[in-house]
């Protein structure tokens, strides 16, 4: 049984800040912060592992006087999971176990979105003639000392179009300050941006239409930034999960379309012949590393900016380490597991119980449990994983494990490892130089170069933690394969725990 969701519309980015003021989710930040590293080192302190608060920076230096574009910053809102249960419409307490398993059909729920006419993103519209577009206008973060520039698009709905299906796709792709009206962005030829890429270029175009709308409901970030099918248009996805249509209105200079409400909107032509790229990189990315990555990048040339009055940036603080789980991380957690799980469902691999990836490292590891009927299931699961194209940036490691076994219970997987695991009887299986994350530094430089490949290199590796149906019945276990755990028998626990109080366990402890 999965829970029941309520939709929430919260109208765009203000109503869903001031929904989070009233659930005592949101820490408004009044005291001057500098965008140059100061406030990415906040946010890093302050999201703690899944515990930080949303955070609205009301006072930017350099930002905070009347005749500034945009004077607020507004990140870290589902880096936690009350949050993202609040996105969903679901009670805040809700287990991560049971987002798992709303997340696995989340992303295929669709409602067309409605075009309108125009909306608070068209209150300013700066374009090339008269208006300079000057994207410092903003306050694009340095979010980290090792960064190769400011970055404005860090969660941003990033639209592109399929030029035969006309199809819009959204997605998060991050881009730097590049000059007044240049962003080069970061795109793998695997994304769905890529592939509009390639199709641009098929038809003999040395330019794609591109628009960037930045600050919307939380929907706009979370769908952007996960892997809704080919084909499916983030809109669409957005509008199933809040429940009613996404208001669009038409870009001013290409027939893009955006958030109605969105906060600012960004658009351009992204220029496709190399000869164009401009330098991008390094930024601390999701893996938790700067993880090398300068190189000349294709680039976005902004042709309009429109924005509300009085605009929030929306950005957020990639890169996960313990102890400081970034949005990406928390939201990958939930929703990788809920796809690989989908995998398994789609190839037929059977007595799924469970698939969890840890936030601290999204999805990288990801930890199975099933009921085993047969032998060699474990390594049917980690092959279905492998061979789908959901395992390209995920899934390095794969852990399987019994459903004795809690996935949610680092202690529990860990025992598991222990005493099921031998490497000798085929547990540990690598397979060697597949696709993968063109970010792992545990990746040679080389073989992470997306120009070069296209893609990363990763030796995956799946640790059969169940137990081995390889075994022979064993008539010592009473037919078992295994020998029984020392824990007491259902009875014996019964009968103690009837006595518990009497012995003096649930007493009051002395001071
Ligand atoms: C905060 C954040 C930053 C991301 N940055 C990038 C990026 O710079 N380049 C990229 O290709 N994918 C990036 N991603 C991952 C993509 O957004 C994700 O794979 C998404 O599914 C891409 O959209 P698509 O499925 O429509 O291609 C990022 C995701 C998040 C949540």
């Amino acid at each position: 049984m999965t829970m029941e969701r309520k939709p929430v519309a919260y109208g765009d980015l203000r109503g869903w800040i001031s929904a989070l003021k009233s659930a005592g989710e949101l820490q408004e930040i009044d005291a001057e912060v500098d965008p140059n590293i100061e406030l990415g080192t906040i946010m890093r302190l302050a999201q703690g592992p899944g515990t930080g608060p949303a955070l609205l920076f009301n006072n930017i230096k350099g930002y905070n006087i009347p005749t500034s574009r945009c004077r607020r910053i507004f990140g870290s809102a589902l880096n936690n999971y009350r949050r993202i249960a609040m996105m969903l419409g679901l009670p805040r307490d809700a287990h991560a176990r049971e987002l798992v398993k709303i997340g696995r059909n989340i992303l295929s729920e669709t409602m067309p979105p409605k075009i309108v006419k125009t909306g608070p993103v068209k209150e300013n519209i700066v374009t090339g003639t008269g208006n300079d577009i000057d994207i410092d206008q903003f306050p694009s973060p340095y979010w980290n000392r090792l960064d190769g520039g400011r970055y404005i698009i860090t969660y941003a709905g990033v639209v592109t179009k399929d030029p035969e299906t006309n199809v819009m796709n959204v997605g998060v792709y991050r881009g730097m300050v590049g000059g007044r009206d240049k962003i080069p962005i970061l795109m793998w030829r695997a994304q769905h941006i890529g592939h509009h890429v390639t199709a641009w270029q098929a038809a003999g175009k040395n330019e794609m239409p591109i628009a960037v709308a930045i600050g919307w409901e939380p929907t706009l970030g979370f769908c952007a930034g996960s892997p809704v099918p080919k084909g499916v248009c983030e809109y669409d996805v957005m509008g199933a999960i809040r429940g009613e249509p996404v208001e669009l209105v038409k870009c001013e200079t290409n027939d893009l379309y955006v958030p109605a409400t969105a906060e600012i909107v960004i658009e351009g032509v992204l220029n496709l012949d190399p000869e164009t790229y401009e330098m991008e990189g390094p930024y601390a990315e999701f893996t938790g590393y700067v993880a090398g990555d300068k190189s000349p990048k294709p680039t976005i040339r902004v042709t309009c900016i429109t924005h509300r009055n009085d605009p929030i940036l929306r950005g957020t603080i990639e890169g996960c380490m313990p102890g400081s789980f970034s949005e990406n991380a928390m939201i990958s957690s939930i929703f990788r597991s809920s796809m690989a799980w989908n995998v398994l469902d789609r190839a037929g691999v059977p007595g799924i119980t469970d698939v969890w990836g840890p936030p601290v490292q999204a999805g990288m590891n990801l930890n199975i449990q099933m009921k085993q009927s047969y032998r060699g299931q474990a390594k049917q699961a980690a092959n279905a994983l492998w061979g789908s194209s959901a395992a390209h940036v995920r899934y390095k490691h794969v852990t399987v494990v019994d459903d004795d076994i809690d996935i949610h219970d680092y202690a529990a997987v860990d025992w598991a490892i222990a005493y099921r695991v031998n490497a000798g009887e085929n547990d540990i299986v690598i397979m060697p130089a597949t696709f993968g994350l063109g970010l792992d530094p545990s990746t040679r430089k080389r073989d992470r170069n997306p120009a070069l490949f296209g893609t990363g290199k990763w030796n995956r590796v799946l640790i059969d933690a169940t137990i081995n149906l390889d075994f022979d019945p064993d008539p010592d276990f009473g037919g078992a394969r295994y020998p029984p755990t020392v824990w007491p028998a259902e009875k014996d626990v019964e009968s103690a725990k009837a006595r518990w109080s009497e012995l003096g366990f649930n007493k009051p402890k002395r001071g």
